[in-house]
């Protein structure tokens, strides 16, 4: 395990949501066409950060950073890493911000198109799942992990829900990018798709809900299960109010002269959770299936460590 390597993954998850949040700001102050122009900001490579230039420019310098971060974390894990699939994951996360800053300049380009913003939203959030993931490759914790005790026969494996909680968050995100990008601030939200993006709260809450409570129910003194199972648990709950908060300040949006607080700071924060959310749950998922191997794996794992016991 290399601490230097895994602190830098870290480094670069942390700066992804630090992004991600700036990212936000700027659909919640209406400031994705601040400027015209990509990749100069009105012909400047650093112009006056005046009213939504700020948001707009600020959000492209964040960027810029974690591009140069991505691309010494890629270079590191080559140097370091000896699991070619870690630098494979390490080679995917340079295309994937490649990819992203490209379509944050096509949105700019093309005026905001509901298909490309939804994209960069989501795009956004499997970056930083990738981030998050190289961290956890590269953690003492994961590379000293053990398998657990065998679930109970005939029970539902649990690696099979949470991958369902997670491809429910997904799912989830993607309906509330559409969601958000299709009203600025002075229109009212689109009624079948916050309906939609209702049932899929509901969706999420069953699956995240049934996964966590199940690792909490079979591994409740295992802290490398229990431990995100618990923050997904919370985190589920404080969305879950940041969406009704969201909604019923956007209610009021279209009256308003400008995008005013606490609408930004709420459907900011609602933006960052699910986030977070997705994240937590990647982290749970990817430890089910490092400590809990399927079936057949397992039995004989743990077979074989049976008969060494006896010899
Ligand atoms: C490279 C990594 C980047 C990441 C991870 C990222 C992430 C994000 C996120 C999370 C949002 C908020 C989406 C939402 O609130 O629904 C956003 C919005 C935005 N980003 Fe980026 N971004 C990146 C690069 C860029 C670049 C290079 C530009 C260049 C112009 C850009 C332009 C924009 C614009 C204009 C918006 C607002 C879109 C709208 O209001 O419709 N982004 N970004
Ligand atoms: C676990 C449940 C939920 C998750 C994971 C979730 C996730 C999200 C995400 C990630 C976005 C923005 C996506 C982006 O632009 O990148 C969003 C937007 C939104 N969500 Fe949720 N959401 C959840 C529950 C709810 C609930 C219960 C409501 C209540 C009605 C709600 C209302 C909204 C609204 C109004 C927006 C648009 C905000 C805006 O226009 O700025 N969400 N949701």
């Amino acid at each position: 395990m290399n601490l230097g390597l895994n602190r830098f993954a870290i480094l670069v998850a942390c700066a992804t949501f630090f992004l991600i949040i700036a990212g936000a700001l700027v659909t919640s102050n209406d400031a994705g066409l601040a400027t015209p122009d990509w990749p100069l900001s009105n012909g400047q490579f650093l112009p006056r950060m005046v009213g939504n230039l700020f948001w707009e420019h600020g959000h492209r310098m964040v960027a810029t950073t974690v591009g140069l971060l991505t691309i010494v974390l890629a270079v590191y894990i080559r140097l370091k890493e000896k699991r070619q699939w870690v630098w494979k994951l390490g080679m995917f996360a340079l295309v994937a911000v490649i990819a992203q800053g490209l379509l944050g300049g096509l949105t700019v380009k093309l005026m905001l198109p509901l298909a490309v913003s939804t994209a960069h939203a989501t795009l956004a959030q499997l970056f930083f799942c990738t981030t998050v993931s190289l961290a956890v490759f590269t953690s003492r914790s994961w590379i000293e992990a053990r398998p657990l005790p065998p679930e109970e026969k005939g029970s539902l494996p649990l690696r099979y829900l949470c991958t369902a909680a997670l491809v429910t968050i997904f799912l989830q995100l993607i309906l509330g990018a559409t969601l958000r990008h299709s009203a600025t601030w002075d229109r009212h939200l689109p009624v079948q798709l916050v309906l939609a993006h209702i049932g899929g709260a509901l969706a999420v809450t069953i699956a995240l809900g049934s996964a966590a409570l199940t690792v909490l129910r079979r591994y409740k003194d295992e802290s490398f299960l229990a431990g995100p199972a618990v923050v997904a648990l919370v985190l589920l709950v404080i969305q879950l109010f940041l969406g009704v908060a969201a909604y019923l300040t956007r209610l009021a949006s279209p009256n308003e002269p400008q995008p005013l607080n606490p609408m930004i700071a709420i459907t900011v924060a609602h933006v960052a959770c699910g986030a977070l959310v997705f994240v937590t749950t990647i982290v749970l998922t990817l430890r089910t299936y490092r400590v809990l191997p399927g079936e057949k794996v397992q039995s004989s794992a743990f077979e074989l460590s049976g008969r060494q016991a006896k010899a």
